[in-house]
């Protein structure tokens, strides 16, 4: 199955695949515990695929997702919402209109507003073929991607970072991704370790570590929204979560130090820029968000090399 898509990608994409195959999707968490030059793997930092490899085909859809598994990363990223008649749908945006084309009564506007028989009308990778003309229409013709749809599409081979997105909004988000996530097994004592949960809300966070207190937990931080001194508000999050998610230009060494000192993760958003992804491996961060996790791969390809 992996030879069959891989023959669809993109021919860096496929040779890195070979090359780094085995060392896709195969560390937990926990594998975070000792700093990055303690460390023998050679790809210390987690590598988690912004909604899906998202700089090289249109995010969360399942040609998304395919491709990051092919490039091999840690985690599987996607952002949740809740559609007007309680369907788990993965779209970053609260509206439909930068990515989704399609009748205009269901395809523009606010994703609460619609029902998933709406969604599914409309295309989520034609808009790709318009920002990117060299990609011609491969992508045309993706579908809407329910949470349930991409977990039978993966199941319990890939892992999930899973963001409630707006859930101040939504009717039952946290209530209804247990149950999706219940049904398929996920929350079973060996399979939590599939499972991250962010959010930029702390309220879903608190609401998430009562109910599936076994998942961990990141609190998403808006740029700016942490600065120093970093003491107090890392130890209120240290209460809830285990771990934080800042944008990357927030990053530094006193705040790598201190996420750690207060025993929480650090896992860094969106980190595209080669550079600055070796920028933030010798800060010590455990994890960045790439739309482009085909690079971080290269790059430790090339520092592997003989
Ligand atoms: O979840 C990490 C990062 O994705 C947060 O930003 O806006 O891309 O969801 P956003
Ligand atoms: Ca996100």
């Amino acid at each position: 199955m992996r030879s069959a898509g891989c023959a669809k990608a993109l021919p860096i994409v496929c040779l890195l695949w070979i090359v780094l195959a085995a060392s896709a999707c195969d560390r937990s968490l926990d594998s975070q515990d000792t700093t990055a030059s303690e460390r023998a793997d050679p790809t210390p930092m987690l590598l988690i695929a912004h909604r899906g490899a998202s700089g090289l085909a249109p995010e969360h859809t399942l040609a998304s997702f395919e491709l990051a598994v092919e490039i091999g990363v840690d985690f599987l990223e996607q952002d949740l919402q809740q559609t007007r008649d309680g369907a788990l749908v993965v779209l970053h945006d609260d509206t439909l209109n930068r990515t989704a084309r399609g009748p205009e009564a269901d395809c523009s506007g606010r994703v609460h507003d619609k029902t998933l028989a709406q969604l599914e009308r409309c295309d989520f990778g034609a808009w790709f073929r318009e920002k990117h003309p060299a990609v011609g229409d491969r992508f045309d013709g993706q579908r809407i991607l329910t949470l349930d749809t991409l977990i039978e599409r993966f199941g319990h081979s890939v892992r999930y970072y899973i963001e409630t997105k707006h859930p101040e909004e939504a009717e039952d988000l946290e209530d209804s991704l247990l149950s999706t996530l219940s049904e398929h097994g996920l929350l079973e004592a060996d399979s939590a370790s599939s499972l991250v949960f962010q959010s930029f809300s702390k309220e879903s966070l608190v609401v998430l570590a009562e109910k599936a207190p076994r998942v961990p937990r990141v609190q998403l931080l808006d740029r700016k929204e942490v600065e120093p001194p970093y003491d107090v508000q890392l130890s209120e999050i240290a209460k809830y979560a285990d771990g934080i998610g800042p944008n990357y230009r927030d990053v530094d060494a006193t705040l790598v130090e201190a996420a750690h000192r207060h025993g929480l993760k650090i896992h860094v958003y969106t980190v595209n820029d080669p550079e600055e992804m070796r920028r933030l491996e010798a800060l010590d961060v455990d994890g960045i968000f790439s739309d482009f996790p085909d690079r971080y791969r290269e790059l430790n390809a090339e520092a592997s090399a003989p």
